[in-house]
């Protein structure tokens, strides 16, 4: 059975496939409470692993919650609380877990861990978020998109800040969704090459233009996120040098009235971006959150070849 490690890794049929399954489920849930099992609890019987290495409020609520509305079972845990952090190696956690559970979802830092992961584990493995990219966000994010624009292909994306995790699977997406990428932001902080290098491998047009009011004129959705990830030393001059890249109305009034503003959350509210654009009408923020409870659903049923 499959694992979920990278968009650019999961054919993009298959990410379509999981995204109108999504589409159908959420139409279906519509005015339920958030208790009520999904149509025929595709999970049960199974137990799903949800390991954290870092912290999380979303990921580790919308799967949960996913879990218990397909009839499933989850085990929530924090690496502090496993021999992991007393130095088990991944290798004899991915085997154990295999004998205990049905999948395993995991949020860790080095992408080197996952990868560990999926090659002992002998159930199926999805990417939580690592240092390098966290799809199961990208996946929200196009959902919410083509919720409230339609087709995402051929359309422009612009991220403004720094090239971190988040950016380098929306590159990945770029490259199976088919839209356009513009990077916006200062030298030094520019997106992972290899996820650069898929997006245009695939015929997505990438940009890099350093000049926020010019980025974002034919921009369908801006995109930001915190300018220090939880895997990188808060220090240095990096705040100072991304400054200029804080998404503010003075910088939507540059773009289209209709731009979708994304964040993954959390934000950093009045550093890379300011309450007014965040909580205004062109921010998606909820929606997004909301969408990983659906699509990872959805990504869960894949890898257990339930859809
Ligand atoms: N966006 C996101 O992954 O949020 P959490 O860190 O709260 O899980
Ligand atoms: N780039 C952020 C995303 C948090 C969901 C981080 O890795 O901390």
């Amino acid at each position: 059975m499959p694992d979920f490690l990278e968009l650019c890794e999961v054919s993009a049929k298959d990410l379509r496939l999981i995204l109108e399954d999504a589409r159908k489920v959420k139409t279906e849930r519509n005015g339920k409470t958030r208790g009520v099992l999904d149509a025929g609890a595709p999970l049960t019987d199974y137990v799903v692993a949800l390991i954290f290495e870092k912290h999380s409020t979303r990921t580790r609520l919308s799967f949960d919650v996913g879990v218990r509305q397909m009839g499933g079972q989850s085990i929530v845990l924090a690496s502090t609380e496993l021999h992991r952090s007393r130095g088990e190696t991944v290798k004899d956690t991915a085997l154990m877990l295999s004998r205990y559970v049905d999948l395993i979802m995991i949020r860790t830092f080095a992408d080197k861990v996952i990868r560990e992961m999926a090659e002992h584990a002998s159930v199926p493995v999805i990417n939580g978020l690592t240092d390098y990219s966290h799809p199961c966000q990208i996946m929200a994010d196009v959902m919410t998109f083509e919720e409230k624009a339609g087709p995402i292909e051929g359309k422009t994306v612009v991220w403004v800040g720094t090239g971190n995790n988040v950016c380098n699977s929306f590159l990945h997406a770029a490259g199976q969704f088919g839209f356009n990428f513009v990077f916006c932001g200062p030298e030094g902080f520019d997106p992972d090459q290899r996820a650069v290098s898929f997006a245009t491998s695939m015929g997505s047009e990438f940009i890099i233009d350093r000049n926020p009011f010019t980025c974002v004129k034919d921009a369908d959705m801006i995109v930001t996120d915190a300018w220090i990830s939880m895997h990188e030393e808060a220090g240095g001059d990096s705040r100072q040098k991304l400054h200029a890249y804080q998404v503010n109305q003075k910088l939507l009034s540059f773009a289209r009235p209709d731009v979708i503003f994304m964040h993954c959350l959390p934000a950093h509210r009045e550093e890379e971006v300011t309450s007014e654009v965040l909580d205004g009408p062109n921010s998606a923020i909820l929606d997004e959150a909301e969408n990983r409870l659906h699509v990872q659903k959805s990504i869960m049923k894949w890898c257990l070849g339930l859809i």
